[in-house]
């Protein structure tokens, strides 16, 4: 038996320890939020959190949350009230709605711990595969998501302009003009 806290609520799964925490979820909790999509950890569209942290249910047993707290997109917020759920709304980014709510829970566990992720951090967290092509309208919905939680995504540095090279012909002496950017 594993025991675990469901959106807050607490779990006893009498199933074989070794079932993936997303047919759990599913099946015997009937939470269907969390989708099956690869059942191989690459598309995301099975993201819950697992104490606070972004996790492919897919690829964990049950007996490895075991006391665990797992939160599914349905116990995110009452009336998606999480500001992700809110700018994703206002951006009107769901498109198919099948790998949402898995998108849904990998930006609220980046926005719920970072204050001001770089680019890369953003790119980083979001891992989840879209067909669609959402992936410029989901960076936005992140960024205003945070801009609701006064945080905000950090531009990362521009590279320092490549110092000029003397050409083959040129003489000591010579002025050196660097292209303009
Ligand atoms: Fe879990 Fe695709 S179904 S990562
Ligand atoms: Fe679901 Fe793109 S919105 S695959």
């Amino acid at each position: 038996m594993s025991r675990l806290i469901v959106n807050g609520q607490p779990v006893q799964y009498r199933l074989d320890p070794r079932t993936p925490l997303l047919f759990a979820l599913r099946e015997a909790s009937n939470l269907t939020g969390a989708k099956y999509g690869c059942g191989t950890g690459h598309c995301g569209a099975c993201t819950v959190h697992v104490d606070g942290a972004a996790v492919r249910s897919c690829q964990v047993a049950i007996a490895d949350c075991e006391g665990s707290q797992v939160t599914t997109i349905e116990g995110l917020a009452e009336n998606r009230a999480h500001p992700v759920q809110q700018a994703f709304l206002a951006a009107n980014l769901v498109q198919c709605g099948f790998c949402i709510p898995g998108m849904v829970m990998a930006a609220a566990a980046l926005v719920d711990r970072a204050h001001s992720p770089t680019d890369a951090e953003v790119d980083a967290a979001l891992t989840n595969i879209c067909r669609c092509g959402i992936y410029p309208r989901l960076r936005e919905a992140i960024r205003t998501a945070l801009q609701g939680r006064g945080g905000q995504v950090q531009p990362e540095p521009t590279p320092a302009p490549e110092p000029a090279r003397p050409t083959a012909d040129a003489q000591p002496g010579d002025e050196i003009v660097t292209p303009a950017e």
